[in-house]
């Protein structure tokens, strides 16, 4: 089988590589071969030292075991999809910048156009399968143009098979899914694709693990489940407004709540807001989709999921001028984390960035640092952020630091977006001691022990309480 991977403008595709790797580890019997135009990125992948082009814990030692063995990266991207029976198709589809859904629909033309190469070069039956998230329905053009396009005695099976791996965790996941699905035609041809799809994944996945679907109901259900688990974190960081606002703690009121075992208790986490390439992107796509199909307050329901968020992170810039006295004009920040999540360098729809380009429009001076994400990425982030300010006048009031102390030295307030486990071990004690007083804590993450911070002498926020500083 062959991934196919196409670039995207300026971020990895993050989940096509650790799957297909994955897939190779627990295929030895499987030739597997990743492809992607962009050379540099595959040079990353086969470069010597293991220097891949995506940091995710525990993919080295995966790509060390399988490459060379059955698990090759090639930038022949017709060779490889010639010499596949199964092709994973898990290009990017971000959000459409313009024309039609601008904003909200998703950018479908590295679908296509890997879609029309397969059409183009394939000299044998392939079966397809759709892993990048799409809106519904996406696999039946995708099958329109391969049935259009292909050769005498080719045959085209498309398949759905959703990625439901998180960003930081991508290689347990996928070593132990809490579920693989497989949508498909309910022909005979399509049942038989799908059953050839299972049978890959049964080697180190159990079979009641594996569900197979219809082909729209496996390309909903993963908007779904993206769709649903933001509605939980909107859920509690709309509660953590009314805890700050009664003196509740959320970290008690999610607690309880979770402890019913029909709500359970992950995915509770009161924080700056939920960021990543996936939840907004689905969530916006199943508001495009349920407005195409006129259905107008469905579309609203969900849209509402996003506004939270964008409150939530609102809500924390504004709490955070309020309590420095109204005013951070002039004033110096320390942000620690800049990733949207921890154990990740991808910093997409990252709260970070919102909290930074509100801190900027303040006047405020902000010192950075975050242990994995590249400095140029900040750079592009806060440039796209902010397109009223040219990079130069960005560099005038941000600076990035090499470690945590480092950016908290001589600052006014420390802010915490991403919560990355090396923040929690901090010598507070030192920040302190380094700090302009009153020295300022705002945790965005739920991560310190606020206790212990305000015994060292800090005024310290956190998210969702509501206790005095
Ligand atoms: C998500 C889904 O979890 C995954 O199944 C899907 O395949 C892709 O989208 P990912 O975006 O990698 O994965 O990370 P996830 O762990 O879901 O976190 C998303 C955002 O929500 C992060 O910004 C995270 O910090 C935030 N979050 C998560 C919270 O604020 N609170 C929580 O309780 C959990």
């Amino acid at each position: 089988s062959g991934g196919h991977e196409l670039p995207s403008f300026h971020h990895p595709n993050t989940k096509g590589g650790p799957t297909c790797a994955v897939i190779a580890l627990k295929c030895p019997h499987i030739a597997v071969t990743i492809v992607d135009l962009n050379q540099a990125r595959i040079d990353a992948w086969n470069s010597p030292d293991f220097a891949l082009p995506i940091y995710e814990p525990g993919l080295e030692e995966v790509v060390r075991q399988a490459r060379g063995r059955n698990l090759f990266f090639s930038t022949d991207v017709d060779k490889a999809i010639q010499e596949a029976d199964l092709i994973f198709v898990s290009v990017n589809t971000p959000t459409k910048k313009s024309g039609v859904g601008a904003g909200f629909g998703a950018d479908l033309h590295y679908v296509e156009s890997a879609t029309r190469r397969i059409a183009a070069v394939a000299t044998s039956s392939k079966i397809v399968v759709e892993k990048s998230t799409v809106p519904c329905r996406t696999a039946e053009s995708m099958r329109t143009i391969l049935e259009a396009n292909c050769k005498p005695g080719c045959r085209f099976d498309i398949l759905s098979n959703p990625e439901f791996l998180a960003e930081g965790t991508a290689i347990g996941d996928l070593f132990k899914p809490d579920r693989v699905l497989i949508g498909s035609l309910q022909t005979q041809e399509g049942k038989d694709a799908c059953a050839g799809l299972a049978g890959v994944y049964a080697n180190w996945v159990p079979k009641d693990r594996i569900l197979t679907v219809g082909l729209w109901s496996s390309e909903l259900s993963k908007l779904a489940a993206n769709a649903m688990l933001a509605q939980r974190i909107s859920s509690i960081n709309a509660l953590s407004a009314i805890c700050e606002a009664t003196g509740a703690n959320i970290d008690e009121v999610a607690h309880a709540v979770g402890f019913d075992s029909r709500v359970g208790p992950k995915f509770l986490r009161a924080s700056v807001g939920f960021g990543g390439s996936c939840f907004q992107k689905d969530i916006l796509n199943l508001v495009y989709l349920s407005e195409s199909l006129h259905l107008p307050q469905v579309a609203e329901y969900w849209r509402q999921v996003v506004e939270m968020n964008e409150y939530q992170k609102s809500r924390f810039s504004k709490s955070v001028v309020d309590t420095l006295f109204n005013t951070i004009t002039g004033k110096h920040i320390a942000v620690l984390g800049f990733a949207f999540k921890a154990d990740t360098g991808d910093t997409r729809e990252s709260p970070a960035i919102t909290i930074v380009r509100d801190f900027l429009a303040e006047r405020a001076y902000v010192t950075i640092y975050d242990p994995k994400v590249d400095e140029a990425q900040i750079w592009q982030d806060l440039s796209e952020a902010c397109p009223s300010l040219s990079l130069e006048q960005i560099k005038k009031q941000v600076t990035i630091a090499h470690s945590a102390l480092d950016a908290c030295k001589q600052k006014e307030a420390i802010v915490i977006a991403t919560e990355w486990k090396e923040f929690r071990e901090i010598d507070w004690q030192t920040v302190y001691d380094d700090m302009t007083k009153p020295a300022f804590v705002f945790d965005g993450r739920l991560l310190v022990d606020a206790d212990k911070l305000r015994q060292i002498g800090f005024k310290v926020k956190v998210i969702g309480r509501g206790e005095r500083l």
